[in-house]
């Protein structure tokens, strides 16, 4: 029997990229599939959208998916994709959030028009889905076997400059997926976060981007295709975790660990501006961090060395 014979998915911004590949993956393992993505055409002739094609592109392999065009952004637009799921295969089982839209600004150059679509789309996006997949499992009862995946970035989990509006509502990706870990488990979801490395056309529209992946011969480690098969595990009775994030990029993959804290100092008193300083005064200007950017692994600080630097050149550091 197929991994995912019987289950019924969602899959938002399904139309293009990692998503079309993970609707495709998720069919291709037995699910049956509703794919999201806004209206619009494809073809350039009007004749057809993204949805549609990949929709079509199921069907035709002897798969069952229908298409979906409300926006992720839009609170009942978000419903009509969890309404549709249940209302043509008569369930839901899995969730991927994966609609994703890219706008880097400095903070200086930002405009408030991209920082609310950034949040709209992915941190509103994600959160709106699940809320009403969240509903009718909670109307259904508890079940083994039901899953949430969302998309974070590995510029959510390393803040990068320009990426402030991106970087903020992937990080907040990161935290709605550990909240709703802990919230849905009673009714058997398991919520993970994937944060990908692919050649998307999101990717090829930042060009410092697009030149670390290059298209490669033989096994081109950054073909979306490649970071589908960790949906399908995560959606997958193979997979025991829950509120955990998963960094992939071609063969390449990383678990991470949360955040953690480090005890510096403790008293039984207030403290005072000159107290802080004092007990602050031999930890490390700088965190050391192990991050996963195209590349791969890296061990880096966190704030790196220039930031320090022009803190210093400004004569804001002592
Ligand atoms: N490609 C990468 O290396 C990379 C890295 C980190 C994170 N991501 C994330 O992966 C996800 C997929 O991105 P991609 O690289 O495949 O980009 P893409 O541009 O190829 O695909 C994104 C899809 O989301 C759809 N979309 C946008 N806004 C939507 C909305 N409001 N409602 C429904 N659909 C909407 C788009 O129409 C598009 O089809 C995004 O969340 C992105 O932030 C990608």
């Amino acid at each position: 029997m197929a991994l995912l014979e019987g289950k019924v998915a969602v899959v938002t911004g399904g139309g293009r990229g990692l998503g079309r590949c993970h609707a495709l993956a998720l069919a291709a393992a037995g699910a049956r599939v509703v794919v999201n993505d806004l209206g619009g055409s494809v073809t350039g002739d009007g004749s057809g959208d993204a949805a549609d094609a990949v929709a079509d592109e199921i069907r035709s392999a002897g798969g069952q998916a229908v298409a979906n065009r409300a926006s992720v952004a839009d609170w009942a637009g978000a419903a009509t994709i969890i309404e549709q799921a249940v209302a043509t295969f008569g369930g839901l089982d899995i969730v991927v959030n994966n609609a994703g839209i890219n706008r880097p600004a400095s903070l200086i150059d930002m405009t408030e028009a991209d920082f609310d679509l950034e949040i709209a789309v992915h941190l509103k996006g994600t959160a709106a889905v699940s809320h009403h997949a969240a509903r009718v499992w909670a109307d259904r009862g508890a079940e083994a076997g039901r899953a949430i995946i969302n998309t974070t970035s590995p510029v959510g989990l390393h803040p990068m400059p320009d990426g402030g509006a991106y970087g903020a509502a992937k990080a907040g990706i990161a935290a709605l997926t550990q909240v709703h870990a802990q919230e849905l488990a009673a009714l058997g979801v398991q919520v993970n976060a994937i944060a990908p490395c692919a050649r998307t056309r999101m990717v090829m529209a930042s060009p410092d981007v697009d030149a670390l992946m290059p298209q490669a011969m033989g096994f081109d480690r950054h073909d979306p295709a490649h970071v589908s098969p960790l949906i399908v595990y995560l959606a997958s009775g193979l997979c025991p975790f829950t509120g955990r994030i998963f960094a992939v990029e071609g063969g390449e993959i990383a678990v991470y660990d949360p955040w953690h804290a480090r005890l510096r100092a403790a008293q039984d008193r207030q403290w005072t501006p000159e107290t802080l300083a004092a007990a602050l005064s031999d930890a490390p200007r700088q965190a050391s961090i192990r991050a996963f950017y195209p590349g791969g692994i890296i061990d880096t600080k966190s704030p790196p060395n220039r930031t320090l630097k022009a803190l210093a050149a400004a004569g804001a550091l002592g």
